[in-house]
């Protein structure tokens, strides 16, 4: 770890929100005082419009609705909502998106106040510790995702937290969240991954995975990491 700094970190009061549907895994003392993690809201509000067909995701729906919710004033958790709602059926957002047979970011929205992709993640792939810059939302249709999250010190990050988020979950963090992710199945990962922002256009931070050296960051070199992934696994087409 960085440091061994017990400074307060440079992050706001918001923590990283969780609603598991199985089971959540927590660690450090946040994790005793359950700061990090919340009861089910995704469905409090029955009126919402869903995206979900009986079978099939329809994905221009659940685009409309995504970007109609994040007009409202909380629009992370209006956008959480429909987000969940879609994961809750897994096989129907796999009808429609195809079950993950390699690395990608299949982009479904860019804009300048929302971007939408599903992430797909090789067996046991790795992506070094991060930030976004902008709010984000996180729902698994298939496979597992673990989260390390990090905080930002005066020497450098430190871990403070985890997180194993499985199909059917759904998370927010906050703008100033900094997290790492990992597959830890012998099988693909998707997740559908929201923020509230041009994720691909904004320049931010990653961390290089043994030293912890930050480094600059964006879409192109998420993108890269991704291909080189394939290419080590020979699943580029
Ligand atoms: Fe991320």
């Amino acid at each position: 770890m960085a440091g061994q700094d017990k400074e307060e970190p440079m992050t706001s009061h918001k923590k990283p929100q969780f609603d598991p549907q199985r089971r959540v895994v927590v660690g450090s003392v946040l994790a005793a005082t359950s700061q990090l993690v919340f009861p089910i809201s995704s469905f409090a509000n029955p009126t919402r419009p869903t995206s979900i067909g009986r079978e099939t995701m329809d994905i221009e729906r659940f685009v409309e609705d995504c970007v109609s919710a994040n007009l409202e004033t909380d629009a992370q958790a209006a956008v959480k909502e429909v987000l969940a709602k879609a994961v809750s059926t897994p096989d129907a957002v796999i009808a429609a998106l195809g079950a993950p047979t390699k690395a990608g970011l299949n982009v479904l929205l860019r804009s300048p106040t929302l971007t939408i992709f599903a992430a797909t993640w090789t067996p046991q792939m790795n992506l070094m510790p991060h930030d976004h810059l902008m709010w984000a939302n996180i729902g698994i249709y298939t496979g597992r995702e673990d989260n390390i999250f990090w905080k930002r010190l005066s020497t450098g990050i430190e871990a403070y937290g985890a997180a194993a988020l499985f199909s059917k979950d759904a998370a927010s963090l906050p703008e100033d969240a900094l997290h790492s992710v990992t597959n830890p199945l012998l099988r693909f990962t998707g997740g559908i991954h929201i923020y509230g922002g041009d994720f691909f256009g904004t320049t931010r931070s990653q961390w290089n995975p043994e030293t912890l050296e930050e480094e600059p960051s964006d879409g192109d070199v998420i993108r890269g990491i991704f291909q080189r992934e394939n290419e080590r696994l020979g699943l580029d087409t």
